[in-house]
């Protein structure tokens, strides 16, 4: 019989995870020493860091899964530090370009949301689609790349809470679904305070949102661009594996034509565009359900097929999203329109990051 007393140990501690990370600790390897003497289980704990803020709740956890199995009685833990080549060895070598926290996290896709100009609902699509993937199951984070105009704080969170540090880095804030968000409107003393900061400190910023921030363990982190071809959609672009962009624009003439522009970028990075979504395209009665067009015709379809980008919708202009906004709610939003909308964006994404030119400087 080969289903020995530790193997069954084992296999329970393989059912606890990290809660940060999300990741089974014993695939992480921070089970160790693992031995079973009649009723007594004793392993070694090697943690990330023994400064970890979960560190009580792993012991907890891992404690009661080898208490549960039969036969044992006793359980003893000790704890350690991983060496840098054990955690090198669960969590890959930290990314030059990425700080602390890099190392650890596992983002499958990231979708950047970017528009011409300011004010078509960017910010606005970008919490949605965080919202539609977060209902659908998945895991989640938005990282506002806003800098200078930071928006989804306010969208997502009905208080804005004061970030934790722990020594991998920053721990983002989470909305009510469990949403993981960054934003510099999170980090600032007075959140109402404008952002003033030259083009290499958004930079950093930007950097530091992506590399010293424990996302741990996401299906989709959406980053929200502040409007155009920008320093910092230039940084988000080259410094962030980006599997692709959407692209939000509205009726109203020029829109489109400036988004081409935020389109063009991408290509020359080798940054695939996954879509169009055409936002305030209509406005739907209430009463009678008669649709208006407001801004006049869609033009998105046409600017999308000029562009050669498929065209994933139209959301109509609906006061709840205004509202549910100003109260940190949007996740409220029942979003008819916009769950298959963002269904037709995920069968764009790609499964690996776009192979980007080396960065330059
Ligand atoms: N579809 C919509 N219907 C109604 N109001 C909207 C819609 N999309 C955005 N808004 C509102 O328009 C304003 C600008 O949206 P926002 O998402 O901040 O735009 P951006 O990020 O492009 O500057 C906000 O007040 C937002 O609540
Ligand atoms: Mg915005």
């Amino acid at each position: 019989m080969v289903d020995s007393r530790e193997a069954r140990v084992r296999k329970a501690l393989e059912g606890v995870m990290d809660p940060e990370l999300n990741r089974s600790i014993v695939d992480m390897g921070m089970v160790q020493d693992l031995s079973v003497e009649d009723d007594q289980v004793t392993f070694t704990l090697a943690l990330t860091t023994m400064g970890c803020p979960m560190k009580d709740r792993i012991q907890d956890d891992a404690r009661r899964a080898a208490m549960a199995v039969d036969g044992v009685e006793d359980v003893t833990i000790q704890l350690r530090e991983m060496t840098a080549e054990e955690k090198e060895r669960a969590f890959g070598k930290p990314t030059q370009e990425g700080g602390s926290a890099s190392g650890y996290n596992r983002v499958r896709h990231i979708i950047a949301v970017v528009s011409g100009k300011g004010g078509v609902g960017k910010s606005s699509v970008s919490a949605l689609l965080a919202v539609a993937l977060r209902r659908q199951g998945h895991s989640v984070g938005v990282l506002d790349a806003d800098i200078t105009g930071p928006s989804i704080p306010k969208l997502l969170l009905q208080e804005v809470p004061r970030l934790m540090g722990s020594p991998l880095g920053i721990l983002p804030a989470e909305s009510a679904s469990g949403i993981k968000v960054i934003s510099i409107n999170l980090l600032l003393e007075n959140p109402n305070q404008a952002v003033i900061w030259r083009g290499p400190l958004i930079s950093g910023a930007i950097k530091q949102f992506w590399g010293d921030v424990v996302w741990g363990d996401l299906d989709y982190l959406i980053v929200d661009l502040p409007p155009g071809t920008s320093d910092a959609s230039l940084t988000v672009m080259q410094a962030l594996p980006l599997n692709g962009i959407v692209m939000v624009t509205t009726p109203q003439g020029l829109a489109g034509m400036v988004v081409r522009k935020a389109a063009s970028m991408a290509e020359q990075l080798n940054i695939p565009v996954l879509g169009l979504i055409e936002n305030m395209s209509f406005f739907r009665c209430p009463g009678c359900g008669e649709v208006t067009e407001i801004f006049g015709p869609s033009q998105a379809a046409e600017v999308a097929q000029a562009m050669g980008v498929p065209f994933l919708g139209r959301l109509p202009i609906d006061p709840e999203i205004a509202v549910l906004s100003d109260q940190g709610r949007l996740e409220e939003y029942a979003a008819e329109e916009f769950a298959p909308l963002a269904e037709r964006l995920l069968t764009m994404v790609p499964e690996g990051a776009a192979q980007k030119p080396p960065m330059q400087g």
